[in-house]
């Protein structure tokens, strides 16, 4: 399938019904989802490898992994409202592999099994992660996407993440102090509702950073 055919069956996910502000619940669209999942699958981080979405929200990270052939999928959200919303999301979508959903908070570790556990070192798949975390934006989430990185170094092996606009030098001084290297950065348009406070200039797209990250 290729990215065109993935966004079309991507654009059946169903948006969140009473985004939370404060959660900064806004979904990715359906098409920088099929074409961060494309990058990942052509750089053979999905085939065959655990994925995990941080703050999997309507799923659509997930969901888009789960048509690509890894070997398990897992999406985690701290709200389970969007869990059950990504559940039925996942109905929508039907996809290949079923998509293990949790309901959890992806800044309090250990998530699963570090990296750095030498128990785990030689036995464990290797991780992916996919994620468009908060901003960070809100007073009740401040710095989320700091945490959200900080968990994603402790157990993955390679990253793809959606950040702000102008977060380029801070992902890369993150990656550099934790052992990792960005491989690759692209901009890409995210559209916002208005109901974020963020918005100041009342923009309703930001340009919005994405990364891939391979971690040590
Ligand atoms: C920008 S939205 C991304 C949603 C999702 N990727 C999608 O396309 O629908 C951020 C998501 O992170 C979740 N979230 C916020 N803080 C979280 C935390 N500490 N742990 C887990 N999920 C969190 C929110 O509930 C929300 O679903």
């Amino acid at each position: 399938m290729g990215k065109r055919a993935l966004e079309r069956r991507l654009s059946t996910v169903v948006d969140f019904d009473d985004p939370q502000v404060e959660l900064e619940q806004y979904p990715t669209p359906a098409d920088l989802a099929a074409h961060l999942v494309h990058l990942a699958d052509v750089h053979h981080d999905i085939a065959g490898k655990t994925v995990l979405d941080l703050g999997t929200g309507t799923g659509m990270l997930a969901l888009g992994a789960a048509t690509r052939g890894p070997e398990r999928v897992v999406g985690l959200d701290r709200d389970s409202t969007a869990i059950e919303q990504a559940r039925e999301n996942e109905r929508r979508v039907a996809p290949e592999t079923s998509v293990e959903w949790i309901v959890g908070d992806a800044t309090r570790p250990p998530l699963c099994q570090s990296k750095s556990d030498p128990e785990s070192a030689d036995s464990a798949p290797s991780m992916t992660v996919l994620m468009n975390p908060p901003f960070g934006a809100q007073k009740s989430n401040q710095h989320a996407d700091r945490a959200f990185l900080e968990a994603t170094a402790d157990v993955a092996d390679v990253s793809y993440s959606i950040h702000n606009e102008g977060s380029l030098d801070f992902v890369e001084a993150f990656a550099e102090d934790e052992g990792g290297d960005v491989t690759h950065a692209f901009r890409a348009a995210l559209p916002l509702s208005p109901q974020f406070e963020f918005q100041r200039e009342e923009r309703k797209v930001i340009d919005a950073e994405v990364f891939r990250i391979e971690w040590r």
